[in-house]
């Protein structure tokens, strides 16, 4: 089962699932896009309308599960941008209903079956900017933390059962989403440049972190968060220059754009 299956980051995992070898139940509350991704996928993609913050839909709709699915990715979320000062408090709700509590209604719904059939895994996906505040994006931020802290709450409630709970954390994902963000050329290029493994993230490499986590490769792994970002959460002190008086990075902290700094020690000044 793949929530948000209707576009971007959530049709590559339905696809990429499917070539694993899963039949997937691809929901979207946007009933349209996940027939077109279903239909481009095969009869192995069945599309259905839910819609995650209404529980009366996604009761209906895991009612109707022939049997417990093998492996949830709750996948489906929204971005509102703004200040916390000017925020509408509908666009807070909106972030907050569709990733936290969507993400909540689902896993618990899907869970009960799991636990009834023995086991399963789950996988949420929240965002680097669970980890990292960014700037105007306060009800993404907090609502992608909540599924961090709710994903090690549940993979402690649900270990006994059998059910492994973890979630990915992409980073800056070339998909979906972001794409309003990556049609101008140069943002591209300064956002890529700013990632240690120097480009933008794929919706495959989101999908092939989820299909390892929902794997038995991945069977004494839950509760976990993992970051595919390419490096950035991990960089918070790759921007600090030092002077050549310091140490052999010898970044003159005067004038030098501290992107630059080459990590093998060597200034790219030099
Ligand atoms: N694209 C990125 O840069 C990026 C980075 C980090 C995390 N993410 C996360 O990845 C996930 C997928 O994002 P994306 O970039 O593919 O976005 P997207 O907007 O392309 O796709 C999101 C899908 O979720 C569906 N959806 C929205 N509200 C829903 C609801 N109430 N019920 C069911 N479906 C609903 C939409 O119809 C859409 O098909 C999201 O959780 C997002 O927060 C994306």
């Amino acid at each position: 089962m793949v929530t948000g299956a209707g576009n971007g980051i959530g049709a590559v995992i339905a696809e990429a699932a499917v070539k694993e070898g899963y039949r997937v139940a691809a929901w979207d509350v946007d009933e349209d896009a996940a027939r077109a991704v279903a239909d481009g996928i095969g009869d192995a993609c069945v599309p259905v309308r839910v819609d995650v913050a209404d529980e009366e839909s996604v009761l209906a709709a895991v009612a109707a599960l022939p049997q417990a699915p093998d492996l949830l990715v709750n996948n489906a979320g929204v971005v509102r941008f703004g200040p916390l000062l000017d925020l509408p408090a509908a666009d807070w709700r909106l972030a907050v209903d569709v990733n936290l509590t969507g993400t909540f209604l689902v896993a618990r719904t899907v869970a009960a079956r799991m636990l009834a059939a023995g086991g399963g895994s789950i996988v949420n996906i929240a965002s680097v900017n669970g980890l990292a505040a960014a700037p105007n994006a306060g009800a993404y931020t907090a609502s992608k933390a909540g599924i961090i802290m709710l994903t090690e709450h549940m993979a402690l409630e649900w270990a006994a059962g059998g059910v492994r709970v973890n979630a990915v954390a992409p980073g800056l994902i070339d998909a979906g989403m972001s794409d309003a963000i990556y049609a101008d050329p140069e943002v591209r290029r300064l956002r890529s440049g700013r990632v240690p493994l120097n480009r933008l993230g794929s919706a495959a490499d989101v999908a092939d972190a989820v299909l390892f986590l929902g794997s038995d490769k991945a069977a004494y792994v839950t509760g976990q968060t993992l970051a595919v970002d390419g490096g950035i959460t991990k960089g918070a002190l790759n921007a600090m220059p030092r002077p050549r008086s310091v140490d052999s990075v010898g970044v003159d902290p005067v004038g030098v754009d501290p992107v630059g700094v080459d990590p093998t020690g060597v200034s790219s000044d030099d």
